[in-house]
């Protein structure tokens, strides 16, 4: 009882860990199409891939949030919003000029902020309700034997 609820929680965390790492995949995606100077089709097809699975990451961060009740979710939500409506910007922009090097650089502070702001608060919740679903399971366990 005690190893699958552990074994439970644990999944969702490697969950959000495993979407952080695509998302991350696709910015070095971007950094390459930087480097190579790549045209402007290619830098704008990154673009919509790291907006697509940000949407999908999203949704799964803010259901959790309002599931758990996290005290930073409308704030957390709004950062989110925030970093969709300025990739599309880009996106849009990325029609007529090059903004890759913009796009990378933008992003790349985002993440780094955005995680250290609102997803570590976001994980250390979760985190927590792991540990007391642990503690739960083993009080069932005891009670039940
Ligand atoms: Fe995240
Ligand atoms: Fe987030």
């Amino acid at each position: 009882m005690q190893i699958k609820a552990a074994a439970n929680c644990e999944l969702g965390l490697i969950e959000i860990d495993e979407q952080h790492g695509q998302l991350f995949n696709l910015l070095e995606e971007l950094d390459r199409a930087v480097i190579n100077g790549d045209r402007w089709h290619v830098v704008h097809n990154v673009l919509v891939k790291i907006s697509q699975w940000a949407a999908v990451h999203f949704a799964v961060e803010e259901s959790l949030m309002r599931l758990f009740r996290h005290a930073r979710l409308s704030a957390h939500v709004a950062d989110h919003a925030e970093m969709q409506d300025r990739l599309k910007q880009l996106m849009i922009a990325s029609l007529k000029q090059d903004v890759s090097k913009e796009a990378s650089r933008y992003l790349r502070e985002w993440k780094r902020r955005h995680i250290e702001v609102f997803d570590g608060t976001l994980l250390e919740q979760l985190r927590d309700i792991a540990r007391r679903l642990d503690l739960q399971a083993s009080g069932v366990a005891a009670a039940t034997a």
